[in-house]
This record gives C-alpha cells, structure tokens and sequence, in this order.
C-alpha cells in the first residue's frame, strides 16, 4: 500500500526544476534523484479521485498500472526493500516491530527505528553506497534513516520526530522546501529519500491482530501448534517456516518464527500469542499494490508500462545516479523500458 514517485531531477543551467551548481563535481550532468513514497496509497486511487499531478507527472514521465510491494506489504519491510533492492527474507527487516522471543521484549515501528542491529543486517542501504563512491545523500522520515549501518549513516537526515502529525499539510510544504531548497539546491545532495506516511499514523495502532502472525510453539510442541492451526480456517494460511511460498520470499531469514500465518485479504485473526501485524497481506493481491511514477530526462514521456516490482526499483535508482549497486535481488532490465536510449520501442 505505497505509492512511490521517483523524481529525476536534472542538473544543468536549462533544468527547469534544478539549477544549482554542481561544485567539486567531476561530472556536470549527473542527475538528482529524489524518491517518494507515499505510505498507504493504493495503486487506483488515481481512479477514484482528481489527480492532476500525479496525471501531469505520467504525460510527463512514466507510470506502471500498479507496483508490487514485497511481502511483508508493510512500512519498515517494504521501504528497506526501496532502499536495498533485496527481498524482505534477505534483508532482515521483517516486520515493523522488533522483538526478542528469548526476553518477549517488543518495539513498536517508531522505537524500532533506533535499533542499528535490526536494520544493519548485511544489506547497505542506497545512501550509503552512494556516499562510498563520492556521492551526497539525504533522507526525510524515511524508514531506516535514523539507523547506522556499518559505523556510517545517511549524511543528511531528518528523523521522523515521536507522535509525528502525518496530516499536517504545512508541514508537508515545509519539508519539501527543506528538500529541495536546502539539500538540493544549497547542500546540492545527489540523492534524497522522502516520505510520506499515511495520514491514519501507523505508529498510533498498537493493534494486536492483523492478517500476518508468526509463532514460536514452546520446545517440543511445533507439530501439535502446527496440526492444530493447519485448515482451521479457510481464509487462515498455516505454513512452517520453511513451508512458506517461495514467491513471497519470507521463509528464510533467522529472525522469521517457525510457524507463519497468513490471512486473506479482508480477514484478520488474533494470534495466541507473539508477534503480530498490522497490514500485510499477500503481495499478489490488488489491494496491496502501489502507485507508481518516473519523472525525468532519463524516462519516456507519456509511457505506461503494465507493471514493475519495487524490489527492482533499487536498481534502477543506482543506473540513475551512475553508481554500482551492490549484491540485490533486482534487476536494472525490469525498469529498462520506461527508460529512454536503451533500445526497445520509443515512445
Ligand atoms: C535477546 O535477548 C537475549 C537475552 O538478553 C540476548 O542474549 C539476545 O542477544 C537478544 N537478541 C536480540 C536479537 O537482540
Ligand atoms: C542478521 O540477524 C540475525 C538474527 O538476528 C543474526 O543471526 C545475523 O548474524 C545477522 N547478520 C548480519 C550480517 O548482521
Ligand atoms: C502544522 O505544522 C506547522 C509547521 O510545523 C505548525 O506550525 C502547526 O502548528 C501545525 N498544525 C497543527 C494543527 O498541528
């Protein structure tokens, strides 16, 4: 449930949208890539509702029908598979809430933010790569921001504060001011990640149900937990671990539970115990999709494609900003087509 914008920002005196001098760089036309993400937006809510600007950045740019998200399809997951361009399983940020099954402690999506060893899982995210290789990075509320990942951390960063009014719209102004004035234009930051979380607060339900539950049966007791869930219900998905799809690539990963249950979309469920979700349901299904639009010199004008992973969307930012990638699960081939001098058909 994301709707994301990747913005290209052209550098370069003619640039209606930036004009800022590129000082000490060593290449003049090096793009300035902004990502949105816009939390808890369907993929068809431009059909429910006047969008003038997101139509006026799809004649301008490129737009998917819909995007898929990563399974787990909620905020901390889903916004480190943007970052990292590795699938949930092997990222390790599994879910919003960080838990300790050996003390049962708990810590709900805003304090889980602060815990460096949750995120700092083996996966650098983009804005650390960038600035590796001489790059200037910033990010606005974005999830991960606050961590450090391996002794380093995104260079410029404002921290969503605690209680966050994710509705005030003066505050949406300012912030995109601050993005655009001060990191681009006077910071002159080549890359910058900014969001937007969904006006109904996600850090404000400390709900104890949702469609995504996982369970760690006492010792000895795994195959009796697991027969007695297994088709109890017909809308309950009951997989081991090691059991799960591997289309939703949520199997493997140590910090994932033994036993994983899974709602249909329009069911919840109260788990016996442990750990629990909010949103979350299977990726496939329609109403977990996202919106998705490009807007730059590197993308086709008006150009609709049928629809792109987001965990290709890693890739595709590091062709943008001309920097390696690191090890991912995407590919630069599934986005290739929106983008302009690189064969297939022009549009
Ligand atoms: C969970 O808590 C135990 C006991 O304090 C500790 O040894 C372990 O490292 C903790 N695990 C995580 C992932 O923090
Ligand atoms: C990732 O986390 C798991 C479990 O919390 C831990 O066992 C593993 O060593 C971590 N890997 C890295 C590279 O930090
Ligand atoms: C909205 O944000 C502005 C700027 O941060 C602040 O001055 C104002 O008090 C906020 N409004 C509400 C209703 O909280």
């Amino acid at each position: 449930m994301l709707l994301l914008c990747l913005a290209v920002l052209c550098l370069g005196a003619s640039s209606p949208c930036a004009a800022a001098p590129h000082q000490g760089s060593t290449n003049p036309t090096r793009n300035k890539l902004l990502l949105i993400s816009f939390d808890g937006f369907r993929w068809d809510y431009d059909r429910d509702v006047e969008t003038p600007n997101l139509d006026k950045m799809a004649q301008h740019g490129a737009k998917a029908l819909y995007a898929t998200p990563p399974f787990v399809t909620i905020t901390s997951p889903s916004h480190f598979t943007m970052l990292t361009g590795r699938s949930v399983e092997n990222h390790g940020v599994i879910h919003n809430i960080w838990f300790n099954t050996t003390t049962q402690q708990k810590k709900q999506y805003y304090e889980a933010q602060f815990v460096d060893s949750y995120w700092d899982n083996g996966s650098l995210p983009i804005w650390i790569t960038a600035q590796r290789q001489g790059l200037k990075a910033g990010s606005l509320h974005f999830p991960g921001t606050a961590a450090t990942y391996r002794g380093e951390t995104v260079g410029v960063s404002q921290v969503e504060p605690f209680l966050y009014d994710h509705s005030n719209e003066t505050d949406w102004r300012l912030n995109i001011d601050k993005v655009i004035g001060e990191w681009f234009h006077q910071q002159d930051l080549d890359f910058v990640s900014l969001y937007f979380g969904e006006p109904d607060d996600i850090q404000f339900q400390l709900l104890d149900y949702g469609p995504l539950g996982m369970l760690l049966p006492k010792e000895g007791t795994l195959e009796k937990v697991y027969k007695a869930l297994k088709g109890s219900h017909p809308h309950l998905h009951v997989y081991k671990k090691e059991e799960m799809p591997a289309r939703l690539h949520y199997g493997n990963h140590p910090r994932l539970l033994q036993i994983i249950l899974i709602a249909d979309p329009g069911y919840i469920f109260l788990p016996l115990h442990s750990v629990k979700g909010d949103h979350g349901f299977d990726n496939e299904a329609m109403e977990m999709k996202a919106l998705f639009r490009v807007v730059g010199p590197d993308f086709k004008k008006n150009r609709v494609v049928d629809h792109i992973d987001l965990v290709d969307v890693y890739a595709l930012m590091c062709h943008l900003l001309g920097i390696n990638p690191e090890i991912n699960d995407g590919h630069l081939d599934n986005t290739k087509h929106m983008l302009v001098n690189t064969g297939g058909d022009n549009n």
